[in-house]
């Protein structure tokens, strides 16, 4: 008989509540916010652990990632988190914020009622804390061959493209590869090794609606498999999550389609 059980220290422990704090005074700030953040070092042998910190708004940024720089900043220097652009444009501070994978740099603290829940993005390796281990993902995104593929000489200048074509890419280019979609993905959950997941297929579109790719083909060959391709089940949740509102299901479903017709 199948035995499910839990993986190891995937349970989080009730962590630390750091000192909130004060006025100069002594008295309790008014507008202090709660942040439950989960903290989990790997090395350390230890269980995950959720840490409660208490987060002047009078003194802090719009958005998410202002608190967790605030705290890293002023109450505790171990919180590891990623970031990079603070403009929603590198991908990096992608993680799990009350309940939905979102980039903390653009999640305002003002949507959030009450404490606000941080979590590093679902189903995938933690490095540290906030941090996800993303080698399988770059690995997925690579295997799509994330460039132009042409057979004819290279022209003197540039590979030209009409206005009309350059306008089949919107909805594709903008993916900043921020891994929200995947996490949020039940089947890429239970797959992950094998079905590339929305984000690498919306990559892969990206390319066969290329004018200028010549690999189309190839790259319908390369999908054609009921893991890489065909475990994606219309669930949705890629679209409804992503920050910069894009549709990998609708991607992936022309994918499908083109495969459709080349065979009849
Ligand atoms: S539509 Fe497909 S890719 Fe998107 S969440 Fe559902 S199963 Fe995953
Ligand atoms: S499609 Fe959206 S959620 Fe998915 S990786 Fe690209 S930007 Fe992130
Ligand atoms: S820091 Fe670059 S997307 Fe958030």
């Amino acid at each position: 008989m199948v035995q499910l059980t839990l993986p190891k220290n995937s349970k989080p422990a009730k962590g630390k509540r750091w000192p909130r704090a004060t006025m100069a005074d002594g008295k309790r700030l008014k507008r202090t916010k709660e942040f439950r953040v989960y903290r989990y070092d790997p090395e350390s042998g230890e269980n995950p652990r959720i840490d409660s910190y208490g987060v002047d708004l009078t003194t802090c940024g719009p958005m998410v990632l202002d608190a967790l720089i605030k705290i890293k900043n002023e109450i505790d220097p171990t919180l590891t988190f990623r970031r990079s652009c603070r403009e929603g444009v590198c991908g990096s501070c992608a993680m799990n914020i009350g309940g939905g994978n979102t980039l903390a740099c653009t999640k305002a603290i003002s949507e959030i009622s009450g404490s606000v829940n941080i979590y590093p993005l679902p189903h995938m390796p933690v490095v540290k804390d906030l941090v996800p281990d993303m080698t399988n993902f770059y690995a997925q995104y690579a295997s799509i061959r994330p460039y132009l593929r042409t057979k004819t000489a290279l022209p003197e200048k540039e590979w030209p493209q009409t206005p009309e074509d350059r306008d089949k890419l919107n909805g594709l280019y903008e993916c900043i590869l921020c891994a929200c979609c995947p996490t949020a993905c039940p089947s890429y959950w239970w797959n992950s090794e094998r079905y590339l997941g929305p984000a690498a297929l919306l990559q892969s579109f990206r390319w066969i609606a290329d004018s200028r790719d010549e690999c189309t083909g190839e790259r319908l060959d390369d999908l054609e498999d009921p893991f890489r391709l065909y475990r994606c089940h219309t669930i949705m949740n890629c679209a409804e999550t992503c920050p910069k509102g894009l549709n990998p299901a609708q991607a992936i479903g022309e994918i499908k389609q083109m495969l459709v017709k080349r065979s009849i």
